[in-house]
């Protein structure tokens, strides 16, 4: 009943593998008590969020198709401001159909359900894989949550040993997803750079070519959802996050002004999120936003989190055009592999790898 999580070893230039509980199996026994490995020191407990009630801003992806110039503004406004101020928004009419999202919802749970030794086939190795990234160390506090992480775009990066042949539909339904969030991905991007008056394409292929990586996140209930975490505070080290979540169960809280806000699902809706890539190319005009997931006790959750990303070798650096006098360079340039290594050689932690890059 052991998975293995992954993380990078920069003394060894490879990846350590960790042996670690396959959190389904635990929450299946109903423990009395939680194993201490998932306990959370009392200042991480999730503890303080039922009093903030607010909401992330909703775009409507439908109105920049709009005959009207006017409605057309008036969106892309809204869409500048919550990606400045909450760096978080929920994205309506987008486009993708809902038969897709189904489907993708749909291997989830198939995939979830299936027998261990099955899923085990695909035990993470290299950061790809069925298991835990970010466990940088044996006694480290672990994650509510069994994941599989895939690398989805471009097709030559697959690598198909970890692509599951079960459910029968699972590469098929992933391989639309993939290209049908990408187009929504540079759709994003391009109006966020039509409004920073950056006349490139910096922000859409960030500096050179793009790749695409997905994480399916499997949260089983838990007992004692006071305790424990389904996912550490981090920010996506992406430049866009396109995140498909559950309808029924609440779980994402984003922090804003240093309270955790839980985004309440909206069906049919994505829940997108600036990347720290693009927090570096805007040179901090958008930021990437912490973020967590909480368990539940009676209900599990999933969600399939889409990382529209540079690819390795690009030098990713703020965009010239956008640094002057006014508005100095806020980060060094670096080459993304390097960035990468470092987010996965330790646990998640906060903006700690884009702290990092940042010019002091
Ligand atoms: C992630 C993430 C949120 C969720 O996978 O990076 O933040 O709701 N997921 O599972
Ligand atoms: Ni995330």
């Amino acid at each position: 009943m052991f998975n293995s999580a992954t993380v990078f070893d920069p003394s060894e230039g490879s990846s350590k593998r960790f042996p670690i509980p396959v959190v389904q199996e635990l929450a299946s026994q109903h423990l009395h008590s939680l194993p201490q490995r998932f306990i959370r020191s009392e200042k991480e407990r999730p503890n303080d969020f039922s009093h903030h009630q607010m909401d992330i801003p909703i775009i409507d992806m439908g109105m920049f198709l709009s005959d009207s110039e006017s409605c057309r503004q008036q969106e892309l406004e809204k869409l500048d401001i919550a990606c400045k101020q909450w760096g978080f928004f929920q994205a309506v009419n987008h486009g993708i159909p809902l038969s897709l999202m189904q489907g993708m919802k749909g291997i989830v749970k198939e995939f979830v359900q299936l027998p261990l030794e099955e899923k085990l086939k695909y035990e993470m190795k290299e950061i790809e894989g069925y298991g835990q990234t970010f466990v940088a160390s044996d006694d480290q506090i672990l994650d509510w949550t069994d994941t599989l992480f895939l690398t989805t775009l471009p097709p030559e990066n697959r690598n198909m040993n970890f692509w599951p042949t079960k459910p029968a539909d699972f590469r098929e339904t992933v391989d639309q997803y993939a290209v049908e969030i990408q187009k929504l991905g540079k759709t994003i991007l391009s109006l966020l750079s039509e409004k920073v008056e950056l006349k490139t394409d910096r922000l859409i292929n960030m500096c050179g070519k793009t790749g695409q990586t997905m994480r399916m996140n499997y949260y089983p209930p838990c007992p004692r959802p006071d305790l424990v975490l389904g996912l550490s505070p981090h920010s996506d080290a992406s430049g866009l996050t396109l995140l498909l979540q559950d309808d029924e169960t609440v779980g994402l809280h984003i922090c804003k002004d240093g309270k955790w806000i839980p985004i309440q699902p909206i069906p049919g809706a994505l829940v997108i999120n600036i990347g720290d890539m693009i927090e570096v190319i805007s040179n901090r005009i958008y930021k990437s936003i912490e973020h967590r997931v909480v368990t539940n006790r009676d209900r599990d959750r999933i969600s399939i989190a889409m990382f529209y990303s540079p690819s390795g070798e690009c030098e990713v650096g703020p965009a010239p055009e956008l640094i002057d006098e006014l508005h100095p360079c806020q980060y060094r340039t670096f080459i993304r592999k390097d960035y990468m290594r470092q987010y996965f050689s330790s646990k998640l932690d906060g903006k700690a790898s884009i702290e990092f890059t940042k010019i002091k």
